[in-house]
C-alpha cells in the first residue's frame, strides 16, 4: 500500500519523507491556503523534495481553464499529478491530460459510479472521501469496497487513493479493503507507529538491560 502525505506544509513533508515511508503527496486549495504559500513555490518545493507523485489541484470549473491551468502545473516538475475534480467538465480534462502522458488524480469522489466513470476517463487516481462520507453518517469505507470490487471486474488501472483519511483505523480499514494508497495528514502518519502496549514493552526491556549491566558495543 504507498502512503502519500495529505499536506503543504514542507516541514512536515521532509520530516516524513525521511523515514523513508513516503510515496507521494498530496495538496488541495484548503491545504494550500493553510500553508500561507504561493502554490507554485509551495508545489515546487514539495517536489523538490519527494520523488513520487505530487497531486496540485486546478482551480478552473471549464474544461478548457483546467487545461491551461494543468499546463502551468506540469511545469513545475516532473512528478506532478494534475488533481481534478469530479464533475463532467474535470473528467473530460482527465481523459484529454492522461492521454497526453499526465497522470491525474480525481478528487471529490463520494460513489460507486462517479469512480467507474473516472476509470474509464483515464485517472492515474481516484481519490474517495472516506471521512466526510463518515461524518455524513455513511460508511465511507463501503465506497472504498465497492470501488475495490468494480476495478477488479474490469480490470480498471486506476489506482485507489483512499482520501480524507481521519484515524489510524481508517488507514487499517482503507488497506483491508483493499485501498491501493492512502493520503493521510501528518498527525495521523504519526500516530501510525504509536502503541501503548510498544512503549510499555521497551520500558521494560531497556529496564531489564539495564540491569545486566551490558553494553553491545
Ligand atoms: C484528498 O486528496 C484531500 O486533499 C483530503 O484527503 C481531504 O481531506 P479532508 O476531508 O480531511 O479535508
Amino acid at each position: 500500500m504507498k502512503f502519500f502525505v495529505d499536506t503543504a506544509d514542507v516541514n512536515d513533508i521532509r520530516e516524513l519523507n525521511d523515514l523513508g515511508l513516503v510515496d507521494g503527496v498530496t495538496t488541495n486549495p484548503s491545504l494550500i491556503l493553510k500553508s500561507g504559500r504561493n502554490i507554485i513555490d509551495v508545489t515546487k518545493e514539495i517536489c523538490s523534495i519527494v520523488t513520487g507523485p505530487v497531486s496540485a489541484e486546478v482551480t478552473a470549473m471549464d474544461y478548457a481553464g483546467m487545461i491551461r491551468e494543468a499546463a502551468v502545473l506540469a511545469k513545475i516538475a516532473d512528478n506532478i499529478c494534475i488533481k481534478l475534480p469530479l464533475t463532467l467538465e474535470g473528467l473530460k480534462a482527465c481523459k484529454t491530460l492522461t492521454s497526453e502522458g499526465h497522470k491525474t488524480n480525481v478528487t471529490l469522489c463520494f460513489s460507486a459510479n462517479q469512480a467507474l466513470l473516472a476509470a474509464k476517463a483515464g485517472a492515474t487516481y481516484i481519490s474517495p472521501f472516506v471521512g466526510r462520507l463518515d461524518d455524513m453518517s455513511f460508511d465511507g469505507m463501503d465506497l472504498i469496497s465497492e470501488i475495490r470490487q468494480i476495478y477488479d471486474n474490469y480490470l480498471f488501472d486506476t489506482e485507489i487513493l483512499a482520501a480524507s483519511i481521519r484515524t489510524p483505523a481508517h488507514v487499517t480499514a482503507a488497506a483491508l479493503a483493499g485501498a491501493d494508497c492512502a493520503t493521510i495528514p501528518p498527525a495521523t502518519f504519526e500516530a501510525l507507529f504509536k502503541h501503548p502496549l510498544t512503549d510499555k514493552g521497551l520500558e521494560q526491556f531497556m529496564a531489564d538491560w539495564a540491569k545486566t549491566g551490558q553494553s553491545i558495543l
